[in-house]
């Protein structure tokens, strides 16, 4: 079995010394990749920029990449024939506009980014999807959690979503530990106890190989 993992945040390129970034470190994305191979599949973990070491395990390959365009291009060369696709990355889903050759020099008091939108990877893969590959995506909501992630599900034609509590202390961005709830097309919903990431991690593996055709990699 061969899973398609993205994972980290995006750099959007400014200038040649400034970017657009979120905190995302990838702790959840790496800590996939890992339980996946413990599990037998072969894993290609296309990292946006991460201080996280690549997976020890032979199985998982990690591709690095930067920006939202480059992490798209290396995912969609794996995505055809990957069985599972897990879209844990932060993409940003804007870059600017212009990339400055020279480093931009301050002037005026205020400074207005023009910015443009950046391929969807895990709605335009979506697309091309085939009825036995299986997709599972991620979403951190603020408002209405769970009618937001139902409506990205459907959209992106997740077969799960993955939903980020932002209300539980010790859940998220850079945090060791995580509080997330699967929901499926079906609108079943599996709520996980505050746990550490990779516990995270070894509970949506097996529910995700339990949810395949194939049960076991
Ligand atoms: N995603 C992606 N490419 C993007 C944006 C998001 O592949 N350009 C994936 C993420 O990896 C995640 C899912 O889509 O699995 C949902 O990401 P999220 O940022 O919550 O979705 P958006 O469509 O950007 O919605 P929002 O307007 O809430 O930012």
């Amino acid at each position: 079995m061969h899973v398609l993992l993205t994972a980290g945040p995006t750099y959007e390129p400014l200038d040649p010394v400034r970017f657009l970034g979120n905190r995302s470190t990838g702790k959840m994305g790496y800590a996939l990749a890992e339980a996946f191979a413990a599990q037998g599949a072969e894993v290609t973990l296309v990292s946006g920029p991460s201080q996280l070491p690549d997976p020890a395990s032979p199985r998982v390959r990690t591709v690095r990449v930067e920006t939202a365009a480059e992490m798209f291009a290396a995912a969609a060369a794996v995505a055809p024939g990957a069985d599972v696709w897990v879209f844990a990355a932060a993409v940003a889903d804007y870059r600017p506009a212009q990339v400055a050759v020279e480093k931009i020099k301050k002037s005026g008091d205020t400074m207005t980014l023009e910015l443009v939108k950046n391929v969807d990877i895990a709605a335009t893969l979506g697309q091309s999807k085939r009825p036995e590959q299986f997709a599972v995506g991620f979403a951190l909501e603020t408002t209405n959690e769970l009618a937001h992630a139902q409506g990205k599900l459907h959209r992106k034609k997740f077969d799960l979503i993955v939903l980020n509590s932002l209300r539980d202390a010790g859940a998220g961005f850079g945090h060791d530990t995580n509080k997330v709830t699967v929901l499926d097309a079906a609108g079943q919903i599996v709520n996980f106890e505050l746990q550490s990431k990779a516990d995270v991690a070894r509970g949506l593996v097996r529910l995700i190989l339990a949810r395949l055709p194939i049960s076991t990699p």
